[in-house]
């Protein structure tokens, strides 16, 4: 475990900066292996995760696990997080407050792992971070911003009830493996959408 990872699990875990810290079984930290390339970035905990105090570990961590395999990637080889770190009351989506609240987490969580590429799951981690809207039109999409690069795709909880969607979330996670293959072998990101100010 790398220090600095650890000391922001540990901020995560006794943090009380927001109301959601009052109704949470656990703080959720993001979890996974602290030199991947890439970063996925979920909404927030579910009702598995705040049990477990670990990301993705329901259903919607199941599809994204399939996801994963079909790109021959394995859970530990990667880093997951969530945009904001405790579960809100009945799965709720969580407030702009919330969100601001646990920004700094993310904010340094990024900077110490410093992927190649961040995933973005869904519309909540779209719009917290780059303002977006509308993934199911913008997924499969990589976006710049200042120095980071992202790629969009769906949530994976969006896939239990739309069949369609679980065909284009590995279409999407294989896409994104294959760009970061090519990265290691010298080649320039395409960047579709720059949002750099
Ligand atoms: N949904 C999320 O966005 N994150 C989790 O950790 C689990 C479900
Ligand atoms: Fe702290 Fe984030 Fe949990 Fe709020 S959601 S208590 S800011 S860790």
């Amino acid at each position: 475990m790398n220090v600095e990872v650890e000391a922001i699990r540990q901020k995560v875990i006794a943090c009380t900066k927001c109301d959601l810290s009052k109704t949470r079984t656990n703080s959720v930290p993001g979890k996974g292996n602290f030199q991947s390339d890439v970063i996925f970035v979920g909404e927030a905990p579910g009702r598995n995760e705040d049990k477990k105090g670990e990301p993705f570990v329901g259903i919607a961590g199941q599809r994204l696990s399939a996801a994963l395999e079909s790109a021959g990637v394995s859970r530990e080889s990667i880093y997951i997080t969530n945009v904001v770190k405790c579960r809100p009351p009945n799965n709720r989506v969580p407030t702009v407050m919330e969100r601001d609240m646990c920004h700094d987490y993310l904010q340094k969580e990024i900077s110490i792992i410093k992927p190649k590429i961040i995933c973005i799951l869904g519309n909540t981690a779209f719009n917290s971070i780059l303002g977006g809207s509308e993934i199911t039109k913008y997924r499969g999409k990589i976006v710049k911003k200042d120095k980071e690069f992202y790629f969009l795709t769906v949530h994976p909880a969006a896939t239990i009830y739309n069949q369609e969607l679980i065909t284009v979330l590995k279409k999407d996670i294989i896409k994104l493996f294959d760009l970061i293959r090519e990265l290691k072998n010298g080649r320039k990101i395409p960047v579709d959408i720059d949002y750099t100010s």
